[in-house]
């Protein structure tokens, strides 16, 4: 899978579509969530960091978690000098976190992580009491999403109901869910949602 997003590394951020869905996530998150400048955040499936350059002005750090060592490296050709951004190749479905943080944001990643409880799991144990949980994805589509090719995607978007039960069974509290923006693809539209919750 992360032989897929090697090659899309390479024209990821060429997209208005992917720039524009970003915004408006970060928008959203920084109207729901109160983010401090002594936050230390992590950035799930941060790719070539569009959602994480917008969250960095507003938090003291961001580590940049992904599986894709070609996205990561797309983001730190942004980098430009900036030490608040850390990155790291992992997959926090089979690894727990080392340390502890204050909030967690994400665009456009779950779709691709096939065991979510256990991810959810290994972000709730590394977070703070009280930090914040930020995801954004798909809510259930056809499977039509990725017309070229589902390598790698292991959900068709999600179901509000599905998520919410799943989030409150590993103990975050306080969920909501909206609906943030909606991608108009030529066939078919598919709303994003946001969900937020605390530890
Ligand atoms: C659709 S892209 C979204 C990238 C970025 N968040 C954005 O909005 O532009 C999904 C990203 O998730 C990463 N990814 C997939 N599975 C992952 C996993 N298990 N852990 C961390 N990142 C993962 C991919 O490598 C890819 O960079």
């Amino acid at each position: 899978m992360s032989e897929a997003f090697t090659t899309k590394s390479v024209h990821w951020d060429c997209s208005s579509r992917r720039q524009n869905l970003a915004q408006r996530i970060y928008e959203r998150i920084n109207a729901r969530m109160s983010l401090q400048k002594d936050m230390d955040v992590i950035d799930l499936g941060a790719g070539t960091g569009l959602l994480t350059y917008k969250i960095l002005p507003h938090v003291h750090s961001i580590v940049a978690i992904d599986t894709s060592e070609a996205m990561l490296e797309k983001l730190k050709e942004k980098r430009s000098g900036e030490d608040r951004i850390r990155t790291c190749v992992k997959d926090i479905s089979k690894e727990s976190l080392h340390g502890f943080y204050d909030g967690v944001v994400s665009s456009m990643t779950l779709h691709h992580i096939k065991n979510i409880v256990t991810l959810f799991e290994h972000l709730y144990a590394g977070m703070k009491p009280g930090a914040f949980l930020a995801v954004a994805d798909l809510l259930r589509e056809d499977g039509s999403f990725h017309s070229d090719g589902s390598e790698g995607v292991h959900h068709f978007g999600f179901d509000e109901h599905e998520l919410r039960t799943l989030i409150s069974y590993v103990g975050f509290k306080e969920v909501t869910f909206e609906i943030v923006d909606i991608i108009q693809k030529e066939r078919c539209q598919y709303p994003v949602f946001l969900l937020t919750a605390f530890k």
